[in-house]
């Protein structure tokens, strides 16, 4: 069977993570967040107080981040951020509040874009983001843009964030979802936008079961190279 990568777009707090992870354990691929990479360079922007208007402050540090993703038995994918685990502290609100002023600076775009797509050179990957199927891998063989209405996603994320032990109001997760959302699809490198081929999800009234089995059946053709 040939190796394919699975590019899996969309809004904040859609299930894109959990849905991508889950079709990766499935398939025996690789599973890359792109968004914690996002993350990862952010808190490393915050701690060390780096100006986002100065391009040069923004090139020098983004030389001394090294990020590289880390797989456990529990089939749960860590980040690292210069050797150190900073998965937990990048899921924080601080982060969120921060994250998409970053990602809309050019510098760190080609940044993360060429280190994802040395993840993705082999192939075999999903690859979650809000441009793996625009501008990462335009030519992935599988591209599905997930979308929820607001509501549904705020209450989900509100979830995963209790697992992690914060508790957040949830008026404050729907404003942070919806400003991240109007900045990451207003911005002018590689906004967030549906790919012409990507097969649009709705996961407002669908369990995380249904998004995995409903991208495993879009998957199969492509993997037995099927046209579809
Ligand atoms: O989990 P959630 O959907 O809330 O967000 P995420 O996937 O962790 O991404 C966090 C932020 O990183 C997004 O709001 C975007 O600003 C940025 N991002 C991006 O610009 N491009 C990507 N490929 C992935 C994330």
């Amino acid at each position: 069977m040939r190796k394919i990568i699975i590019a899996i777009d969309g809004y904040s707090a859609c299930g894109k993570s959990t849905t991508a992870k889950e079709v990766a354990n499935i398939l025996g691929y690789r599973y890359i967040d792109s968004g914690a990479m996002y993350r990862a360079v952010t808190l490393f922007f915050l701690d060390n107080h780096i100006s986002l208007t100065n391009p040069r402050e923004i090139q020098k540090a983004l030389s001394e981040i090294n990020l590289g993703f880390h797989f456990d038995s529990n089939e749960s994918s860590d980040i690292f951020m210069n050797g150190i685990n900073v998965e937990k502290k990048i899921r924080k609100m601080r982060i969120s509040e921060n994250v998409s002023p970053v990602s809309a600076i050019k510098e760190v775009r080609l940044a993360m874009v060429a280190q994802q797509r040395k993840f993705g050179k082999e192939k075999g990957v999903v690859m979650d983001g809000r441009d793996i199927g625009t501008v990462v891998f335009p030519e992935a063989e599988l591209k599905v843009f997930l979308t929820a209405d607001i509501q549904t996603r705020a209450i989900r994320r509100q979830h995963e964030l209790l697992e992690r032990n914060q508790l957040v109001d949830l008026d404050e997760i729907i404003s942070n979802i919806t400003t991240r959302d109007r900045i990451d699809s207003m911005r002018k490198e590689s906004p967030l936008i549906k790919a012409k081929d990507a097969f649009l999800l709705d996961t407002t009234h669908i369990t995380i079961d249904e998004q995995v089995d409903e991208t495993i059946r879009l998957a199969f053709p492509k993997i037995l190279n099927k046209k579809k």
